[in-house]
């Protein structure tokens, strides 16, 4: 007798990232920041993970992703590897954590990879050009990210909609261009209008993750709260939330709750010693 088990889908490598974009084929990538949230990913069709900063905001409650830290991103890169050990990992650079000097961006690169990641990210192009050289040279994929780029936040005056006047769509496809050649293998746009975000992808040779980007980059990410439905405040105009996970956690809580006070739950033939 047999056992049929679903066949485990292999990492993705960067090789693949690259395939994508050469057959025109597109790829998903959902933010991840626990052992738990990791398992259910592992066993689902989405071909990447990243560890993002937004983890400050969805996970500690910062206003901003300049509460991440590296060691917080080590923490969590360390339960999504154990949770998703078939997943290709990206671990996200923290505010300042590659701007300080080279040694300490190794050291942070270093952590992150050591926590499980097989990938890092860095957002923006202006003074990271070699740091990224750097980075690749060392042996580790990195991934870019420009548009909003939400490390900067109190330099671009808030979470605004990046590109649409032709001064700054031309520097961001100046900057795709320069991250690509320094060699980024990926690259997130995100909140930038759908054109040009077309027009990016259309330019390089590596793939495009878009988020706020339209339809046209090679893949798409999104925030695992958001895609869920966990934050009834969160709504901006991109996002498609795939559960009302609010309202069916707060449901289940509520009904943990009453069967409590009925004295309905636990019962004593099927949830007794
Ligand atoms: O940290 C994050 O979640 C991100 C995505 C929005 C791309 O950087």
């Amino acid at each position: 007798m047999s056992i049929h088990k679903p066949a485990k889908t292999r990492a993705m490598t960067i090789h693949d990232f690259h395939g994508r974009k050469v057959n025109g084929l597109k790829l998903s990538m959902v933010t991840c920041y626990d052992y738990c949230s990791a398992s259910i990913l592992n066993e689902s069709q989405v071909d990447c993970i990243l560890v993002g900063d937004s983890g400050s905001m969805v996970m500690h409650g910062c206003p901003t992703t300049l509460g991440a830290t590296v060691d917080m991103i080590v923490q969590h890169t360390l339960a999504v590897a154990k949770g998703a050990p078939d997943k290709f990992i990206v671990g996200d650079l923290p505010f300042c954590s590659y701007r300080k000097s080279r040694a300490r961006t190794i050291e942070a690169v270093e952590r992150i990879m050591r926590a499980g990641a097989q990938a890092v990210k860095l957002e923006g192009a202006a003074g990271n050009l070699k740091t990224v050289r750097h980075i690749v040279e060392s042996g580790v994929p990195v991934m870019g990210h420009i548009g909003l780029t939400p490390q900067s936040v109190h330099g671009l005056g808030g979470f605004k909609v990046q590109g649409r006047v032709p001064e700054v769509a031309t520097r961001l496809m100046r900057e795709a261009h320069e991250l690509a050649e320094a060699g980024c293998f990926a690259l997130v746009l995100e909140c930038v209008p759908a054109d040009l975000a077309q027009e990016i992808t259309v330019s390089l040779s590596i793939p495009t993750i878009g988020i706020g980007a339209g339809p046209h980059t090679t893949g798409q990410v999104l925030v695992w709260h958001d895609l869920l439905g966990m934050s009834q405040s969160f709504k901006p105009k991109f996002l498609k939330t795939f559960l009302n996970g609010f309202e069916l956690v707060r449901d289940a809580l509520n009904a943990f709750d009453g069967e409590v006070k009925q004295t309905t739950y636990p019962d004593l033939k099927e949830h007794c010693y």
